[in-house]
């Protein structure tokens, strides 16, 4: 009886696990049964013979993977697509199953050069249709698609496989007559969970559970009604049964010990070229070719390019590969960048140029940026360039243009500058109907500052998880030491703070800072300020009294009062004038000319008269006063801090301060050299600054008012 098509079939007599290409091969070399495993592959062959015809194929020794035929191409009509593998283990195979194609007469299409393609394995026909289901990101490369697509003239419909166990896609995809699809979607990553839900109504789709999943139930033979796998759990019997299929279950746990069961240990040679209703539309799949320049392998760049790419839903092939072998040389490498669709591609894209990765196009024309007017003031082009910190340059009528004023998340503006054009970054908000900005990622090339992981310390610092009194001294002792150095140039140093500053009793110690000439600005909001007030007229802090630790009575009123009493003299500098204030943070900006900028919050009690409670103007004076910094110190203020980072270009020195690794982390990994992070006591912190800038001594501050 041969209603249920036709197989190939490869009796496992040198079948065995004797290398380990998946992870369920692990721990079983040499652990198979040859004798379970010839009986259990002759109950699935009878199986089979009752409803198809069975060919075989003659098995060969040293290939023990042989058996796992499905591995073997692809065959629609009388074209065969032949596999060629991933791995070297199985590379053997590939001249025997050509051999056998070439017997059976079928016309042999090879995969595009470079590309890996491990047959019906990853590539599932959805029967009597023209559609192609492409399993890629394990065994076999997405841009071996586009081209079987033309050759076969079938629609390809990419599916991201995401984890390793299920490394071919007929582990865990099953397509079955009549339009529906057995599938398990933790296997599959967001875009191809979609693709499949787009294609397949919900009634035809049939979503297993873990445990079937992890039983190879989607590994299944189709044929004449029946559905023949490893496993399959009572749900998936039922499910099966109301779309009018048979369960069979055929255990093959010896082949499990290699990750294969019953799917994989047949090909489907007889499948019909179905009948085409118009166009097959084309393949959406993407590639372009891009050139990374550097120490690739010991900054960890290379690897963390190949990341991106995978994380993004692409696949890469590596073309070119030039290791710099001295110390000092750069090493090149070209890769294609395959992505299952043109908007996936340019994600893709975009974050491997903020990584400094260069497009670059066969012969290696540079092409121009794009550039569309935006729409309304305020709002961008749709596929509008987001910036990083780092300089980035703009290809404009065949030159490179440095863009001005380069800060994170904003987009980049091509304007005339006297007859010539220039480029700057502005943040969407500030855009003008009709300004030029470029849009996707042609054209643009960053250049980030990156650390040699010998050369920063402030990882290797944090990975300690709190750091140690001594290391924080030898720190602070050299930050120390640059802040002299910028004060001693006339250079500026803006210094961040929350009020943890004021509530671990920093304040006294950020004052004489300030008074001695080494804060150039202060940004904050509107608490830092109450609390500095709070501290300055009652020595407490929200309360607390800052000598003794312990809450005062009446103490809980001591910020409102703070609140009122500047308000009653119209700002801090009317309440300093007045001599109401006689010491503090603010007291020292008022005296000492120290511009500071309060930004406000929801949560803000008065707010104070100088808090700037439209944050756009916050960001903006923020903007203003970090501008052109040598330094920022981050002081315990998450927020404010990274809302600082953002509106700073790579190159200047940042440090950041907090007691939580996760916020010094955070705030620190710009991946640049040029930022130290330092996890401890804001106010110790503060205190050792201070010793180190007084030569050593632990100053009592003073708390009286006296200028400098
Ligand atoms: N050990 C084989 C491999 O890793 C198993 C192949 C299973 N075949 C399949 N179509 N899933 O390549």
């Amino acid at each position: 009886m041969a209603t249920g098509g036709s197989f190939l079939l490869c009796p496992p007599r040198f079948y065995g696990v004797e290398y380990v290409i998946n992870p369920w091969m692990e721990g079983n070399v040499g652990r198979v049964d040859p004798n379970r495993a010839a009986a259990q592959w002759a109950d699935l062959r009878r199986q089979l013979e009752a409803r198809a015809s069975v060919e075989l194929l003659e098995p060969q020794a040293g290939l023990p993977d042989m058996p796992f035929v499905a591995n073997a191409g692809l065959v629609l009509g009388d074209v065969f697509v032949p596999a060629r593998f991933r791995f070297a283990e199985r590379k053997g195979e590939e001249d025997h199953f050509l051999a056998w194609a070439q017997r059976a007469s079928l016309a042999v299409v090879e995969p595009p050069p470079g590309a890996s393609f491990e047959g019906e394995g990853d590539a599932l026909f959805q029967p009597g249709e023209v559609l192609l289901w492409a399993g890629y990101g394990v065994r076999s490369s997405l841009h071996a698609y586009p081209a079987i697509g033309d050759a076969l003239d079938v629609e390809i419909v990419p599916l991201h496989l995401i984890d390793e166990r299920f490394y071919h896609l007929d582990t865990c995809f099953c397509p079955l007559p009549g339009g529906g699809v057995v599938y398990y979607p933790d296997a599959f990553d967001r875009d191809s969970q979609d693709r499949i839900r787009r294609r397949v109504p919900a009634d035809k789709r049939i979503e297993v559970s873990k445990e079937d999943a992890r039983g190879f139930a989607c590994n299944a033979i189709v044929a004449a009604g029946a559905y023949i796998a490893n496993h399959i759990g009572p749900e998936l019997r039922a499910r099966l049964a109301r779309c009018g299929f048979e369960a069979i279950v055929c255990p093959l746990d010896e082949f499990m010990l290699a990750g294969g069961a019953a799917k994989c240990l047949v090909l489907h040679t007889d499948r019909p070229k179905p009948q085409r209703i118009g166009e097959v539309p084309p393949s959406s799949i993407r590639e372009r070719v891009v050139e990374l320049v550097g120490h690739l392998l010991d900054s960890g760049l290379m690897t963390q390019v190949l990341d991106c790419i995978d994380d993004g839903g692409g696949s890469f092939e590596i073309e070119d590969f030039r290791a710099g072998l001295r110390h000092d040389q750069d090493s090149v490498a070209r890769v294609r960048v395959v992505a299952p669709a043109a908007e996936r591609l340019g994600e893709i894209l975009e974050r491997l140029i903020h990584m400094g990765v260069r497009v670059v196009d066969d012969g290696n024309v540079e092409r121009e940026a794009r550039l569309a007017p935006a729409p309304t003031p305020g709002v961008a082009p749709d596929d509008f360039y987001a910036t990083t910190i780092f300089p980035t340059d703009v290809r404009v009528a065949g030159s490179w243009l440095r863009a001005e004023e380069q800060r994170m998340d904003a987009v980049l503006v091509v304007y005339d500058n006297n007859g010539s054009s220039a480029v700057r970054c502005r943040l969407m908000r500030d855009l003008d109907e009709g300004d030029l900005v470029v849009c996707g990622v042609e054209g643009v090339r960053t250049h980030p500052v990156r650390s040699s992981p010998a050369r920063d310390d402030s990882f290797a610092f944090m990975t300690a998880g709190v750091s140690s009194e001594r290391r924080v001294e030898l720190v602070v002792e050299r930050i120390a030491w640059e802040m002299e150095r910028i004060r001693a140039r006339g250079g500026r140093v803006v210094v961040v703070a929350g009020p943890v500053v004021i509530h671990t009793g920093g304040a006294r110690y950020l004052a004489r800072l300030v008074r001695r000439g080494y804060v150039q600005a202060i940004l904050g909001g509107n608490g830092l300020a109450v609390h500095d007030v709070e501290v300055s007229l009652f020595g407490t802090s929200l309360g607390v009294d800052l000598e003794r630790g312990a809450g005062v009575r009446g103490g809980h009123r001591h910020h409102l009062r703070a609140i009122n009493l500047v308000r009653a003299h119209g700002s801090i500098a009317g309440a300093v004038k007045a001599g109401v204030i006689q010491s503090g943070i603010f007291y020292e900006c008022v005296r000492n000319d120290v511009p500071f900028a309060l930004a406000g919050s929801i949560r803000d009690d008065g707010p104070l008269p100088e808090t700037l409670m439209d944050l756009c103007e916050a960001q903006a004076e923020y903007a203003r006063l970090a501008r052109d910094a040598d330094m920022i110190l981050m002081l315990s203020s998450m927020l404010h801090s990274i809302g600082t980072g953002n509106m700073t270009p790579a190159g200047v020195r940042l440090i950041c301060v907090d007691i939580s690794p996760a916020v010094v982390t955070k705030l620190a990994d710009r991946g640049s050299v040029e930022s130290t992070g330092i996890v401890t006591d804001v106010g110790l912190f503060l205190t050792l600054l201070d010793k180190s800038l007084s030569g050593g001594e632990i100053v009592e501050a003073e708390d009286g008012g006296s200028t400098c």
